[in-house]
């Protein structure tokens, strides 16, 4: 595979030479050196885009758009054991979940080809003597600032929608994770895109990142990360004036009373707290467990935890390693931290004895900690739950609604009013009850608060890299 920027459908390298290392973190050695794009490289790939999208690219109907959508699909599906085990090099997660995160990829490319020619707008009455209609326009050049937890998949869930709308692309994957992307790059040109169309550039978050960010030509930007970047992103997007997209993570409460089905939600912590080490921004990382119900949730879930195999991705263990060094360090810091402030370790809470080699951490589950404790409120992106009590619905709302997170959150009760009561009063962008994670391509995601601006993925997913225009005739 090609480590080199991808402009205009041609691979190359920066302007000024300079490469990074991306490390394995299962081992910690350096997988290969990437051209380091700076912000005289992202200067090119957006005039690329912008002039793609003034020829070639506006005059492709949106039909064809959703037909390249749909070859570019069967391509990746078509290399979907490379991309997964470049994935799981990059990042550390095991190998059947780089292999489902490429269907995902997938599932979203394909939805979205679908939707390329169902965006249309409307007519408006106005009375006989004006004709009023709207249409829907793409945004133009849009750029797309996006983590390393799900590199692939958060590039797509945007850039599908986007490419669908008929905008153009300039990717920045993370620092972390820029292999998937540039193998996807692969593909382009052979599905048939014109040069410009999708542009990736992998570098660092100040230089190349902010410089798309703040640059003139750019109409629109998504972003998924922290709240800080976010933060900054909204910041440099003020200056243009530009609509921007944002999903800053969560610290996703799951609520479970005294008549819930224990198993259930059993089963679904030890998923939604630990697939990929915990580091999901809808994962559930705070327990809101009413005492009746407590111990018997935590001993299970204690148990299942241990029973996780952790090692290599590429080997297929349940759990890999966290991403990078400085995560792995910010990740047992918050693990210390909690302990310190009065926590009680259940289970992990370190290295695992036989891998000395590697950024793994064990599944940990920490109780008895106060609500205010930092390790209670803050999102640690790693393999540990926190377990806090509840009394009743008002108690798991107020404290559900307590932070200034408001991403997602799930509701275990056999009662449906009362998973219903509790789903409308909880400040979160989704709610699921007696599941985690149910909801798919078609289904909206984001957050309110802290969590983000806007909704990704479904039709709302596409009507983000659209502008109305409004057209009115005198008859
Ligand atoms: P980050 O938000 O700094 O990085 C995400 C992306 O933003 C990367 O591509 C990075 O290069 C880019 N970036 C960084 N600074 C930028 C800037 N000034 N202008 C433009 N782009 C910039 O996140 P990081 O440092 O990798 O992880 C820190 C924490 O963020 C994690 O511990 C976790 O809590 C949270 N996070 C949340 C994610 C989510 O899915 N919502 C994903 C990854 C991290
Ligand atoms: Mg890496």
């Amino acid at each position: 595979m090609q480590a080199d920027l991808f402009i205009d459908n041609a691979f190359g390298p920066a302007t000024d030479g300079r490469r990074f290392p991306t490390i394995d973190p299962a081992t910690e050695e350096t997988i290969c050196d990437v051209a380091r794009g700076s912000a005289v490289d992202i200067d090119r790939a957006v005039r690329a885009a912008d002039l793609a999208m003034r020829g070639p690219w506006r005059e492709v109907t949106p039909q064809e758009r959703g037909r390249l959508l749909g070859v570019l699909a069967d391509r990746i599906a078509a290399d979907r054991n490379e991309i997964a085990r470049l994935e799981t090099l990059d990042v550390g997660k095991p190998l059947k979940d780089s292999l489902g995160d490429v269907d995902g990829v997938v599932a979203t490319l394909r939805y979205n080809a679908g939707a390329a020619d169902k965006l249309q707008g409307e007519t408006v009455p106005l009375g006989t003597k004006v004709i009023d209609f709207t249409l829907l326009e793409p945004l133009g050049v849009t750029a797309h600032i996006v983590p390393w937890n799900f590199p692939l998949g958060m590039a797509m869930r945007s850039m599908a929608p986007a490419l669908a709308a008929g905008c153009t692309c300039v990717l920045k994957p993370a620092e972390q994770s820029p292999l998937s992307a540039l193998r996807m790059a692969e593909h382009v040109a052979a599905a048939g895109f014109p040069p410009g169309v999708i542009n990736i550039v992998p570098g660092f978050g100040e230089d190349a990142g902010a410089a798309l960010v703040a640059h003139p030509l750019v109409r629109g930007i998504t972003f998924t990360g922290s709240v800080e970047t976010g933060r900054k992103i909204l910041a440099g997007a003020a200056a243009g004036i530009r609509p921007t997209v944002l999903e800053l993570g969560g610290k996703n409460p799951m609520i479970v009373f005294p008549d819930a089905d224990i198993g259930r939600a059993v089963d679904d912590a030890t998923m939604a707290s630990f697939e990929n080490a915990g580091q999901v921004c809808s994962s559930s990382s705070r327990y809101l467990l009413h005492p009746r119900i407590r111990d018997e949730f935590l001993d299970r879930l204690r148990v299942k935890a241990a029973k996780l195999s952790i090692g290599p991705g590429i080997d297929n263990h349940d759990l890999g390693p966290i991403v990078s060094r400085e995560q792995y360090d910010k990740v047992t810091g918050y693990i210390l931290g909690g302990q310190a402030d009065g926590g009680r370790l259940r289970c992990g809470g370190r290295r695992p004895p036989h891998l000395q080699k590697g950024y793994f951490i064990e599944p940990t589950i920490i109780d008895r900690v106060a609500a205010e404790a930092v390790v209670a409120r803050e999102e640690i992106f790693g393999p540990v739950g926190i377990a806090l009590d509840i009394t009743d619905e008002n108690a798991a709302i107020e404290l559900a609604n307590s932070l200034s997170y408001g991403l997602c959150a799930g509701v275990y009760t056999s009662d449906i009013s009362r998973a219903l009561m509790v789903a409308g009063r909880l400040e979160v962008g989704s709610v699921w009850i007696n599941g985690w994670w149910l909801g798919g391509v078609q289904a909206p995601t984001g957050g309110i608060k802290h969590s983000g601006i806007g909704r990704e993925r479904g039709m709302m997913g596409v009507r983000n890299y659209v502008q109305v225009k409004n057209i009115a005739v005198r008859l």
